[in-house]
């Protein structure tokens, strides 16, 4: 019997229909701007998401490293939420790699409200010099701590129209900003039409083995450019990497609905199982979030001897992610396994 790798999307393995497409790309030295592949997918994921360019990367934190160092000066202030990836889980590198100190925003699973971002902007020039500026919005879409929830396009919105009229950048860490698209049906352009820069990361839902893209203006991708080189991310011959985003890009994009529906499936499964809570509502794309009564670590270790893998994200909370080598046999087992242990 085949493991249930359900800790993360990023454990998904390249195809073979991608490995055959990797294997024949083209390539050349993409620091010399040379590599045919990455350029075409930095082009046609700017466009999809309707800005004038795009920078590949290799993975989704520089990616957002290389952002906010576009987008502040050192002893500027970050605005985020208090549980997204930029804070928790990124090393504190807004601090290390752009000198930048952050306000905290509290949501609703994820999903900040416009008054509390507005809240937390502070300006130097209004507190007689005791604040720092405060210069960046960032927003998650999906929000991943938030159980994989979506912002509405009138709360995106809302949120970078109101740090505009602040002076401040909006930079969207879009690692999974394909599943909010295919879950809600927005036009990717529409979505982030009011942001600056945009993080997707290929090697999540999409299937790709490593990468991301930064995409945004010209002028501001220039930049990134040049940080891009200085944190060390620019790669030679990556266009066998970029060669999976293309690929993705045309065959794992509709299909993050089936990764919804058996996320959907499986939460339907195990709500009311004695031990666990769980909130349906926080099931909008390809996670599930439960809180267990038992310690995380016992029902990680109780579930992968029964071959199935979950992810302990605090002593009582554990993440379930579908992705591309979930099936319905995978959620059966996993839901069955539950109401045993
Ligand atoms: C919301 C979000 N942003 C950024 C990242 C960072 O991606 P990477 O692991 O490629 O650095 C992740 C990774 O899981 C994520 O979930």
């Amino acid at each position: 019997m085949n493991r249930v790798d359900l800790r993360s999307d990023t454990v998904t393995q390249p195809t073979d229909e991608m490995r055959a497409v990797m294997s024949t790309a083209q390539v050349g030295d993409d620091v010399f701007g040379e590599d045919s592949t990455v350029i075409e997918l930095e082009e046609r994921m700017a466009s999809l998401l309707g800005k004038e360019a795009g920078l590949f990367v290799p993975s989704g934190t520089m990616s957002n490293a290389i952002a906010i160092r576009c987008h502040t000066q050192p002893g500027d202030e970050i605005i985020t939420e208090e549980k997204s990836h930029i804070y928790v889980y990124e090393g504190g590198g807004y601090a290390a790699l752009s000198g930048c100190s952050v306000a905290l925003v509290s949501s609703d699973l994820g999903i900040m409200d416009v008054s509390d971002v507005e809240s937390k902007i502070r300006k130097s020039a209004h507190g007689k010099s005791h604040y720092p500026n405060g210069t960046l919005v960032c927003m998650e879409n999906t929000a991943n701590r938030g159980g994989g929830t979506c912002y509405t396009q009138e709360q995106i919105d809302d949120i970078a129209q109101m740090a505009i009229s602040k002076d401040c950048a909006v930079h969207m860490d879009g690692a999974r900003l394909f599943n909010a698209i295919i879950a809600s049906g927005l036009e990717p352009a529409r979505v982030v039409r009011d942001c600056d820069t945009i993080s997707i990361c290929i090697s999540k839902g999409l299937g790709a083995p490593v990468g991301g893209v930064l995409v945004g203006s010209k002028k501001v991708i220039e930049q990134a450019h040049r940080w891009r080189k200085m944190f060390g991310g620019g790669m030679r011959q990556a266009g066998i990497l970029a060669a999976a985003g293309l690929y993705a890009l045309d065959h794992h994009i509709e299909r993050l609905a089936e990764d919804h529906f058996r996320a959907r499936q499986l939460a339907e499964g195990l709500v009311g199982t004695t031990g666990i809570d769980l909130n349906i509502n926080s099931v909008q794309t390809n996670m599930v979030y439960i809180k267990t009564e038992d310690l995380a670590d016992n029902i990680v270790k109780l579930l992968a001897a029964e071959l199935i893998d979950v992810l302990a994200i605090g002593t009582h909370l554990i993440r379930m992610v579908t992705h591309l080598h979930i099936d319905d046999e995978g959620i059966e087992r996993t839901v069955n396994a539950f109401k045993k242990i």
